[in-house]
């Protein structure tokens, strides 16, 4: 079977600074798939050159065989990949509720098509009602999304990207600055949210990797330094040496 998501030897640079240098990653299918590395390592960028947020400058990208690369974002979107973003996307005046279904409502008529009437209200109101409940938020429903709590605006962020009904799933940083407590929900949510989907996962708190995912990708100045379980990665001398060990 072909893997969910194939990097075929992806460079990314921005005028002269190489940033991404023959990145080979593969995601199979249902796997929730790390990727830890350094700051500046490249790991948002190489979210950004999947979702079509930046082209590449060499290699290819296939998602269920197709080559996506360098398709724009609604596009990518439109085949089943959505994504959080380390920095938060929400909208901070609208409520939760309406931070949702904007999202649902902007996903039938990219679907179908521009003119769909939303006849069907009833369904894109359920609907947002199912997501505000997997993510916890429906007791908070009408507020404004810029007065909940961090780790419920986190949440939020998720939602949006859940909202969109994807099979693969990008979360760039998601536990970023939130306190214990809200990681731990947070990954509570996470797990969740993506049974029976695929996770790729920037991540830079280490129990949360080693919990959550069944292969971890090591990034190290824009190359991948290795790939395997949570135990071979940490069993890995290179690893070790290059930014595990560094760090604790
Ligand atoms: N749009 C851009 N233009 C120029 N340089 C960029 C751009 N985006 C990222 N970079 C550079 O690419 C390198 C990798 O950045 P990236 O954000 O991918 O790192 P990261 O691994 O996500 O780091 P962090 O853990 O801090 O989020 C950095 O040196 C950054 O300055
Ligand atoms: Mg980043």
């Amino acid at each position: 079977m072909t893997a969910l998501l194939q990097i075929n030897s992806v460079d990314k640079d921005f005028s002269g600074l190489k940033v991404l240098l023959g990145i080979n990653l593969t995601v199979e299918h249902g796997e929730r798939h790390a990727i830890i590395g350094p700051n500046g390592a490249g790991k948002s960028t190489l979210f950004n050159v999947i979702t079509g947020k930046h082209r590449v400058s060499d290699g290819q990208i296939l998602f269920k065989g197709q080559d996506i690369t360098n398709w724009p974002p609604h596009k990518v979107c439109r085949v089943g990949l959505a994504r959080s973003f380390q920095v938060t996307n929400i909208f901070p005046n609208m409520t939760v509720y309406e931070n949702i279904r904007n999202v649902i409502v902007s996903k039938k008529r990219m679907r179908f098509n521009m003119f769909t009437s939303l006849r069907n209200i009833e369904d894109v109101n359920a609907e947002t009602r199912g997501v505000l409940e997997t993510i916890g938020l429906e007791t908070s429903s009408d507020t404004p999304a810029g007065e909940l709590a961090y780790g419920h605006q986190r949440a939020l962020e998720i939602g949006l990207a859940l909202a969109m009904e994807p099979e693969l799933i990008l979360l760039d940083e998601p536990t970023a600055g939130m306190t214990t407590e809200e990681t731990r929900e947070a990954v509570k949510l996470i797990e969740r949210i993506t049974a029976g989907k695929t996770l790729v996962i920037i991540e830079h708190d280490m129990d949360v990797v080693f919990s959550i995912s069944d292969r971890v990708s090591v990034l190290y100045y824009g190359e991948v330094l290795a790939t395997g379980t949570a135990e071979e990665i940490k069993e890995n001398q290179e690893v070790k040496k290059a930014y595990l060990g560094s760090k604790k």
